[in-house]
C-alpha cells in the first residue's frame, strides 16, 4: 500500500477541485497521509522570536484551544505570549479553511481540538515509554475520550531553515488490530464510571476508547514489534503541510523541531465509508458494540 499521497496546493484559500476532494477523503479514510509539500505556513518577520524551544517550558506541546482562546502550556512573558497566540490562532483558522475546503462533505460534523506548536527537537528527547512518540503508535486521548469520533491532524513543518521532519508511518490498522486485540482483556464492568469520577478523564471513556488506549500502549511497548513491522521512513521538509487520521494510520515521528499542528474530532455519521474506521474494525474483530 502507498502510505501517502501528495497533492499540489499552494495555498490555504485553496478551491481544490473535485477529483482532489475526493482523492483527499479516500485517501484519509484509508490509513493514508495527504501530502501536500508546497502548502506552507508563514511566520511574520516579528514572529522570528518564537524559534525557542526555551518557550515550551516542561511540556512537550504549547497548546491552544482555539475557540475559547486559551493558551497552555508556555512560560514565555507577556509579550511572546501575545505573539504565539496570534500565531497559533491564524494556524488554526488556516488550517480549518484548507480542511473544510478538501473534505466538504464532513460539514457540520468536523469539531475543532486542541492547536498545537511544537518547538523542541524529538531527537534525544527523555520521556516516558508511553508518551515516547518515536514508537510506532495510533493515537487515543487518555483523559479526553472521543466515544468513536476520528481524530483527524493537520501537520505543517515550520522549521526555519532546512529541518525536515522524519516521520515513520506502519502497518494498516486492522494488521495492527488483529496482532494486538487478542491479548487485551476487556474493561472491568463499572470503570468507566470510577475514572470519570476520580477525573481521570473528561467524560465516561467509551468501550472504544479502552480498546484504543491499550492499542497505543501495546503497540508501544513492544521493542521488537517497533523494529520488525512493515514500514517505511519519511521526510516532511519545512514548508510543506499533512493531513492524516492519526487514530487509524500507525505513525512515529523520529526528529525534527518546530512544527504546528491543528487536530480535529470528525463524527462517524459523516465518514465516507464508515466501516474503515478503528471503531467499526474493532467491532467487527470483537463482534460487539463499543460505542
Ligand atoms: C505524533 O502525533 O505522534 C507526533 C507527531 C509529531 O510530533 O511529528
Ligand atoms: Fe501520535
Amino acid at each position: 500500500m502507498d502510505r501517502l499521497v501528495t497533492l499540489p496546493i499552494d495555498r490555504w484559500d485553496a478551491a481544490p477541485a473535485p477529483a482532489d476532494q475526493a482523492l483527499a477523503i479516500e485517501a484519509l479514510e484509508s490509513g493514508r497521509v495527504v501530502w501536500m509539500p508546497a502548502l506552507a505556513f508563514g511566520f511574520e518577520p516579528r514572529e522570528s522570536v518564537l524559534f525557542d524551544p526555551a518557550l515550551g517550558a516542561q511540556a512537550k506541546n504549547i497548546s491552544l484551544d482555539p475557540r475559547r482562546h486559551l493558551l497552555r502550556g508556555t512560560s514565555a512573558d507577556a509579550a511572546a505570549r501575545e505573539l504565539l497566540q496570534t500565531m497559533m490562532q491564524r494556524y488554526a483558522d488556516a488550517a480549518g479553511r484548507i480542511v473544510q475546503a478538501l473534505l466538504p462533505r464532513y460539514g457540520a460534523g468536523l469539531h475543532w481540538g486542541r492547536t498545537s506548536f511544537r518547538p523542541c527537537e524529538i531527537e534525544g528527547r527523555r520521556t516516558s515509554w508511553r508518551k515516547d512518540d518515536t514508537r510506532l503508535h495510533v493515537d487515543a486521548f487518555p483523559s479526553s475520550p472521543t466515544g468513536g469520533r476520528r481524530i483527524l491532524r493537520v501537520f505543517s513543518n515550520v522549521h526555519p531553515q532546512d529541518g525536515t521532519r522524519r516521520w515513520r508511518l506502519g502497518e494498516p490498522f486492522e494488521d495492527v488490530a488483529r496482532r494486538f486485540l487478542p491479548a487485551i482483556r476487556a474493561p472491568w464492568p463499572g470503570s468507566a464510571a470510577l475514572l470519570h469520577r476520580l477525573r481521570v478523564t473528561k467524560q465516561p471513556r467509551s468501550p472504544y476508547d479502552h480498546y484504543m488506549g491499550r492499542l497505543h500502549d501495546r503497540m508501544k511497548a513492544d521493542p521488537a514489534y517497533q523494529t520488525s513491522c512493515d514500514q517505511i521512513v519519511h521526510e516532511f521538509p519545512p514548508g510543506g503541510t499533512w493531513l492524516v487520521y492519526t487514530d487509524l494510520a500507525s505513525h512515529a515521528a523520529m526528529r525534527g523541531q518546530y512544527m504546528l499542528e491543528q487536530t480535529f474530532l470528525v463524527e462517524m455519521a459523516v465518514q465516507a465509508d464508515p466501516a474503515r474506521a478503528p471503531l467499526r474494525v474493532l467491532e467487527r474483530m470483537l463482534g460487539r458494540a463499543l460505542a
